[in-house]
């Protein structure tokens, strides 16, 4: 396991301040904080908070950088792998397939769908077929994939509420033992 230490999980979710999500009303930081409260009102355990509130860290100027060319799914598990275990690898890299997922199976995810989120479903290749819902639902941690995909779905309100950043830090030191 690499080390990644409190403070260094702390400047890279403050350094997602200002960058743009995609088309959305909140910035990357806000959108990070957003998810990771909706994971903590449903009441997610260390490692999926720590998912829903990383699943874009792959956007992080540092991540992009050790990770070039990667997609922003793949970069964040890879750079979640080594530091968070696999669990938080597996629903970070699966949170944009989940999208695909839920398209086709679930007609009210649907109409939840931002015009941004609509149009770069376009991009990431439709409905997933009905082959490759069933190749989703057999990897590990399906389910929490599809979770995160809900709270990132509705992590887009600027004025709503936000996870402290104290919370995610101490999972993240409950998740590691320490630091
Ligand atoms: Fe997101």
């Amino acid at each position: 396991m690499t080390t990644l230490t409190s403070h260094e999980l702390a400047d890279l979710i403050d350094g997602l301040a200002g960058l743009p999500y995609g088309g959305e009303a909140v910035d990357q930081r806000t959108h990070a904080l957003q998810a990771g409260w909706l994971a903590a009102r449903a009441g997610a355990d260390d490692e999926l908070l720590l998912a829903a509130t990383l699943h874009d860290i792959g956007r992080a100027e540092p991540v992009r950088a050790a990770h070039p060319g990667l997609p922003h799914e793949d970069a964040g598990a890879e750079f979640a792998r080594a530091r968070l275990g696999d669990r938080v690898a597996a629903v970070i890299a699966l949170h944009v397939p989940a999208k695909r997922y839920l398209v086709a199976t679930d007609p009210a995810y649907n109409a939840l769908l931002s015009p941004a989120s609509v149009a770069s479903l376009r991009r990431q290749g439709g409905p997933m077929d009905a082959s490759e819902v069933a190749e989703f639902d057999a990897r590990p941690w399906a389910a929490d994939a599809v979770a995160v995909r809900r709270w990132d779905d509705a992590a887009k309100d600027p004025d709503g509420p936000v996870l402290d950043l104290a919370d995610v830090l101490a999972a993240h030191r409950r998740l590691t033992g320490g630091n």
